[in-house]
């Protein structure tokens, strides 16, 4: 096997995950998604498709009017985009794969912003890219990026820039100034861009930067996009999920927006990956939406309830810091005197039955964090674990 797939490290929310193998009380909030199954508009969908016996391959780049919806959907946030520059993927983790198969070989230079997903990083390395990490510093429990860093770390030899935000596990976001700045920086040194923007919608501050938005309460609130700015033949792909936003991570569906001159290779990796996503899977997505701008945001009010729940209840525990993120749906802290994120988690596991997932999982710069995804259908359960975090912290 080759070394480099041999070293994938294993992950490590996982190994937390089996320390509590066998405890039905545990409150789990490793996971990066919500414990609401998704709305039954969308399941019905899909169970309509099947029952018509759409069971068949199909396009390379989706059904042309999944396309078409993408486009529309894209274009009612941002500048528009045209169907064909959509492709529909098996998966926002697809899609990116994809992106990257497409774009960085063996000895090119990925730079990537982290702490991060830990699939990001993986990615690349799997096609023997080299994999060259920025990270992102803690500031009072917020993340900030060193721009001037950042643009340092990527020149004319850097075959792609790979950007999370909103950030998984952070909740760090870009600003728009910021994207302005790295755009006119990668046009200069030619580098493509990997925004990996599938939070967009899960954002929670006033979208003053999106043309049309008209704020977090809003039917199209959005975080600051590179689709905002970006020219349709900049060296820009942007990798989005119907996973978070329209609570269909079980269903593996996601999308790229590429360049035009793109198209047709994406649509080979495509076919060479999984060939297309399922049929009944793509039904649902065009439910989800057809609604898309009443569900989202009844759903990020949702979210926010437990976000503002979450936090300040975290902020008050003795020794914590922790930051109130501006979009995700993660809080991310850290401990004071609590150095090994991994240890810790396995201990709040066993000891109190709470689940969270350990910053080592997400990156040498992340150690010592912890993530605690706040996406729950009861907020209460999130007044319970903050209890329990705070009866092992006295253990
Ligand atoms: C930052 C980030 N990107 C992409 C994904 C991929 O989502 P999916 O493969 O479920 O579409 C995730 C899922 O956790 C994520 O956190």
């Amino acid at each position: 096997m080759r070394t480099v797939i041999q070293q994938l490290e294993a992950s490590k929310i996982r190994e937390v995950a089996n320390a509590g193998i066998g405890r039905a009380d545990v409150l789990a909030f490793w996971f990066g998604e919500s414990d609401e199954p998704t709305p039954t508009f969308i399941r019905d969908a899909a169970v309509e498709s099947l029952a018509r016996g759409e069971t068949f391959y199909s396009h390379n780049l989706g059904l042309p009017e999944l396309r078409e919806a993408l486009s529309a959907y894209t274009g009612r946030l941002h500048r528009d985009v045209p169907a064909d520059r959509i492709a529909v993927t098996s998966s926002g983790v697809s899609a990116l794969m994809i992106a990257m198969q497409a774009l960085a070989g063996a000895g090119d230079e990925v730079v990537v912003v982290v702490p991060v997903w830990p699939n990001l990083t993986a990615q690349p390395a799997i096609l023997g890219a080299a994999v060259k990490t920025l990270a992102l510093h803690p500031s009072d429990g917020a993340w900030k990026l060193d721009l001037q860093a950042l643009l340092a770390a990527v020149t004319d030899r850097t075959r792609v820039l790979l950007l999370n935000a909103p950030n998984n596990p952070t909740g760090w976001t870009l600003s728009r100034p910021e994207q302005e700045a790295i755009l006119a920086h990668c046009r200069r040194t030619g580098t493509w861009i990997v925004a990996d923007e599938v939070y967009e919608r899960i954002y929670f501050e006033p979208g003053q930067d999106s043309p049309g938005v008209a704020g977090a309460s809003g039917a199209r609130a959005c975080a600051p996009s590179f689709l905002d700015i970006a020219d349709p033949d900049d060296r820009l792909v942007v990798a989005h999920s119907f996973s978070k936003s329209f609570l269909m991570t079980g269903w593996r569906l996601g999308w790229l927006v590429a360049p035009p001159t793109m198209m047709e290779a994406l649509g080979k990796l495509i076919e060479f990956n999984t060939s297309c996503a399922p049929v009944f899977v793509q039904r649902a997505g065009l439910a989800g939406l057809a609604r898309a701008d009443e569900f989202i945001p009844a759903l990020v009010r949702r979210l926010h309830v437990c976000r503002d729940t979450l936090v300040p209840r975290l902020a008050a525990l003795p020794g914590v810091s922790v930051a109130t993120p501006a979009g995700g749906m993660y809080a991310f802290f850290r401990v004071a005197g609590q150095d090994d994120s991994l240890a810790l988690a396995k201990r709040l596991v066993v000891e109190v039955g709470l689940g969270l997932a350990p910053g080592a999982a997400f990156g040498a710069a992340a150690e010592g964090w912890l993530r605690w995804c706040f996406a729950s259908r009861d907020p209460r359960r999130l007044v319970l674990g903050v209890e329990r975090l705070e009866a092992a912290l006295r253990l």
